[in-house]
């Protein structure tokens, strides 16, 4: 099977077939890159599973899934229910939002489609339509955000040369693109990025896996290593700046992303390396003050153990599996949105840049 492309922006990860009685496609990302294979789901339970069982991940990837899922809550709500369906359709909701804790976006795109579906129900009539509308204003405004942050966050990139990533914040990740690789997709086609160093991210290699494969198949010269190289490249000289993409921000600029980017964060300080954050706006959460309100995942200590469905450790061994962490604020030196830039980003720039009117791209220093 082909992989469906976005023109100029990589590989797409979620996408909807058909009209109001369509499906959900989702591409495997467990499967990557030894197979290339798409599940079609129909039902609302079969997005949260496949939500939690990691089919599909990244922050707007499961957000604009999670929408689609609505799509499906309320279609099923729709034909058990009838003219009740607002109603009949929150049980899969809940079990939509219950799928992952961190990434703040899949609770804001069922927020916003909470918020459609009461409209529907309050205009009466077939409810589908206008929700599948809604979700997929949802996903192509990912992918307009995510342009818009290339762009910015090349900008930034003053001299060529190479950049550390972390996890997979690609096309796979989002509505396609990607936040931090969309910036090394536009830095890389302004002359700006020469090669791309990609963590291997472990327990799941989303580095060595899909950063990777998405790079590769785009002829952007990518290097994998292990995680506990990045110290001695970041000491080396040869990157310019560290970019990841995030999963939550907090009101004051904590970020929570893939665990392990703190540690590189740090280290970036450390040797004087530019450490940017590229998210669009609906990952930051201002309901959450600081960091340590951040949910963070922890994740079944097999993943740890084992390697490829193969047990490495010991019988009897425990393993500690938070799926993210924290890197503090002031530890970030410029935040890309699709509202603009802020450098060294606190509570009060976030603040402006959430007023900020959506769009007008300008940099908010
Ligand atoms: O566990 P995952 O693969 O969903 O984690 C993904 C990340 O941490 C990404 O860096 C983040 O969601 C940003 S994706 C644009």
């Amino acid at each position: 099977m082909r992989a469906a492309r976005i023109p100029g922006g990589g590989v797409q990860a979620v996408r909807w077939e058909g009209g109001p009685e369509g499906r959900l496609l989702l591409l495997d990302q467990r499967l990557l890159p030894v197979r290339f294979r798409e599940l079609a789901l129909e039902e609302a339970g079969a997005v949260a599973e496949a939500i939690r069982t990691m089919v599909v991940r990244g922050a707007p990837a499961i957000g604009i899934a999670a929408a689609y899922g609505a799509v499906l809550a309320a279609r099923e709500a729709r034909d058990r229910a009838g003219g009740r369906w607002r109603e009949a359709a929150a049980p899969a909701l809940e079990r939509l939002a219950g799928a992952r804790p961190t990434a703040v976006n899949l609770f804001w795109a069922l927020e916003r489609m909470g918020r459609a579906m009461d409209r529907a129900a309050a205009a009466g009539g077939d409810p589908v339509p206008a929700l599948l509308e809604e979700a997929r204003r949802i996903h192509a405004e990912d992918l307009e955000a995510n342009r818009r942050m290339g762009a910015l966050g090349a900008a930034l990139l003053e001299r060529p040369g190479a950049v550390l990533t972390h996890c997979n914040a690609g096309a796979l990740a989002t509505g396609g693109y990607g936040t931090a690789l969309g910036v090394v997709r536009a830095g890389h086609a302004a002359g700006r990025i020469t090669r791309v160093y990609a963590n291997e991210t472990r327990p799941w290699l989303q580095g060595a896996r899909l950063t990777a494969w998405e790079l590769a198949r785009e002829g952007i010269p990518v290097t994998v290593l292990v995680e506990g190289a990045a110290a001695s490249l970041l000491r080396s000289g040869r990157v310019t700046w560290v970019i990841v993409g995030a999963d939550r921000i907090a009101a004051n600029g904590d970020v929570a992303n893939k665990v392990g980017t703190y540690g590189l964060a740090v280290l970036a300080r450390r040797h004087g390396v530019g450490f940017m954050v590229v998210a669009p706006t609906a990952t930051i959460d201002p309901q959450t003050p600081d960091g340590a309100g951040i949910p963070i995942e922890e994740r079944d200590p097999a993943e740890v153990l084992g390697c490829a469905g193969a047990r490495l450790a010991p019988e009897g061994v425990e393993a500690w599996n938070p799926a993210f962490d924290v890197t503090p604020a002031h530890l970030v030196d410029a935040l890309v949105t699709e509202r603009g830039v802020l450098r060294r980003p606190d509570r009060e720039g976030i603040r402006r840049l959430l007023a900020a009117v959506p769009g007008n791209g300008r940099l908010l220093c």
